[in-house]
């Protein structure tokens, strides 16, 4: 397939880019190793941030080993198939001897089975549902692959009907929220990152059974700053060639901040949201913050 703002096909009522779509065989066929790590997330919570903090807990905070390749080649995307030349994540994935670190936005019911199977690691990153909004609106203006988002109001309407890639936010964070105890998932939120990263940092440290020093926690907090990722050749997403990211519109490193969405939404936006947010939420008690 050429380069195109892929239009959307749903897997199991979950709409994805079609190229992911007409793959979903292999990807579900897919069969992970039990040393393998998940990171899964809705789009635009923190993958990339969450992916470089545990490559630089996995290397001892060393940093340039850490920038050996581009995120992405470190940390391939499970489900990914772009346009060849492009390697897909899959391709990726069988050149990589495990214990591999795999980034995936499906929900938990569209995972291959062999993780729950193997018992595979896994870290979840929720990010609340007006900044995680925001943020995936410029992704969708920036990645000339993503259906193009529209005006901005009628956004909001697509992103609460779950009629973007990988579907419903709501649907997408009760999934592994529900199944967290079950699987032993990690279950992380952006806002918890931000407000104190080093006590996030050391819970993933913790989880993936290491004890670094105080020193190398330090650094690694450091490392992972927005503005250090940001300034990182290997973690910026720079690799990706402008006709794909097309970073004057919006760069991937975008503003890494809580509450950006008080910027967009007018305060009848808000409370439109809101009511509805309360309605899809109500069977569910996940610990959100500035939403209101
Ligand atoms: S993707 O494409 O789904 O993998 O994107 P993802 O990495 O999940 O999310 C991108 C948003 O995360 C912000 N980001 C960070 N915030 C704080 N600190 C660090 N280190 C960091 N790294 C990435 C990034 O800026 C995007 O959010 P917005 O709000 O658009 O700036």
């Amino acid at each position: 397939k050429q380069l195109c703002r892929f239009p959307l096909v749903t897997v199991r009522g979950v709409p994805l880019m079609c190229h992911i779509a007409d793959n979903f065989e292999h990807i579900w066929a897919f069969t992970p190793d039990p040393s393998d790590l998940l990171i899964a997330t809705y789009p635009k919570a923190g993958t990339t941030w969450t992916q470089e903090i545990v490559d630089l807990l996995l290397n001892n905070g060393d940093a340039e080993a850490c920038m050996r390749a581009p995120t992405p080649v470190r940390s391939p995307f499970l489900e990914i198939f772009s346009p060849k030349p492009i390697p897909s994540g899959l391709d990726l994935l069988k050149k990589m001897t495990p214990p591999r670190m795999i980034k995936t936005h499906l929900p938990f019911q569209l995972v291959p089975l062999g993780f729950w199977e193997n018992k595979c690691k896994t870290i979840y990153v929720a990010r609340n549902a007006k900044d995680n909004l925001v943020s995936y609106y410029h992704f969708d203006r920036m990645n000339q692959t993503q259906p193009e988002p529209g005006p901005w109001d009628s956004y909001i309407h697509k992103f609460m009907q779950g009629d973007v890639g990988w579907g419903s936010w709501y649907d997408h964070v009760k999934s592994y929220w529900a199944e967290r105890e079950k699987r032993n998932i990690l279950y992380l939120f952006y806002e918890d990152m931000k407000e104190n990263p080093r006590r996030e940092v050391e819970r993933i440290m913790r989880y993936l059974g290491l004890s670094l020093s105080d020193e190398v926690i330090s650094q690694i907090v450091e490392l992972t700053s927005f503005k250090s990722m940001k300034e990182n050749p290997m973690s910026n997403y720079s690799c990706v060639p402008k006709l794909v990211f097309d970073d004057s519109i919006s760069p991937f490193m975008r503003k890494g901040e809580v509450g950006d969405w008080r910027n967009h939404f007018t305060p009848e936006q808000s409370k439109m949201f809101d009511k509805d947010y309360k309605e899809k939420m109500k069977d569910v008690d996940i610990p959100f913050r500035d939403l209101i």
